[in-house]
């Protein structure tokens, strides 16, 4: 990105005021953008958009389909990287760091949630659950303990063998936020976490979203569903690449 593509962006002022003290921010995107190329197209997936999540934040997303929410969860949660723009994310400047040092940042910063829940089917919950900290080179012992502290936090039990694709839908997803979790995420990233969930299933999801905020947890969630999205402290509008406030 070049000095007047920076200056070339307008900055939203409303976005960007939470973050005038800097030790609150935790998520900084400034001028990010994110475009995507085939052959001769280009989509234009994130315009050069500003925002500041701050710690302790309960932000939902909502937009028409294609408007860029998954884009813009993906660059927040560092599984893409923008093409204009920075973005700071708890003091680093993602661009500055190798994909080796983006992925330990990732790791140690982010959890994750999606739509269709990303389990793998022929391990058992706790296996799943344990396997973020396997990758972070946890010791077995403390591995089942804290997998099973996560599972016990999202009401399912270690003990449980089933195999995920024996398991509901809100079961499922309660393992993918117990894996999410399991590594105490300063951020959650939740991707229409409710959007295959029945309306019970979905709502004991999202009380456990909300007691995650609760305890301190920034959270953003993509919803398509208005009462989903009332339930967070503040609704942000995608819509073609470009963010509002509700
Ligand atoms: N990997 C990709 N390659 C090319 N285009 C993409 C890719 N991912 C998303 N897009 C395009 O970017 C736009 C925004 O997509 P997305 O962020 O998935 O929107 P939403 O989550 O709001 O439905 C869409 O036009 C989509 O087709
Ligand atoms: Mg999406």
């Amino acid at each position: 990105m070049t000095a007047d593509a920076n200056k070339a962006h307008p900055h939203d002022p409303f976005l960007v005021e939470g973050c005038a003290d800097g030790a609150e921010a935790l998520a900084v995107l400034d001028g990010v953008a994110r475009t995507y190329r085939s052959g001769a197209v280009e989509v234009e997936a994130l315009k050069p958009l500003d925002l500041c999540v701050r710690r302790g934040d309960f932000l939902a997303v909502m937009g028409p389909s294609g408007s860029g929410k998954s884009t813009l969860l993906h660059v927040l949660g560092c599984l893409d990287r923008p093409t204009a723009g920075r973005y700071l994310l708890d003091g680093h400047d993602v661009a500055r760091l190798s994909d080796r040092e983006l992925a330990a940042v990732r790791n140690a910063v982010i959890g994750f949630v999606f739509q269709r829940f990303h389990l793998l089917a022929d391990e058992s919950a706790r296996r799943n659950v344990e396997l973020p900290l396997l990758y972070a080179g946890v010791a077995r012992g403390e591995r089942r303990q804290r997998a099973s502290e996560a599972l016990d936090s999202v009401g399912l039990s270690a003990r449980m063998t089933h195999r995920p694709n024996q398991r509901s839908g809100g079961e499922q997803q309660r393992v993918a936020l117990a894996r999410a979790l399991v590594k105490r995420p300063r951020l959650l990233l939740a991707d229409e976490p409710t959007g295959n969930l029945d309306s019970k299933a979905g709502e004991r999801v999202l009380q456990l979203i909300e007691d995650q905020s609760r305890a301190g947890t920034t959270v953003l969630m993509i919803t398509h569903d208005p009462e989903v999205a009332a339930r967070a402290e503040q609704t942000l509008l995608m819509r073609d690449g470009g963010l509002s406030r509700a």
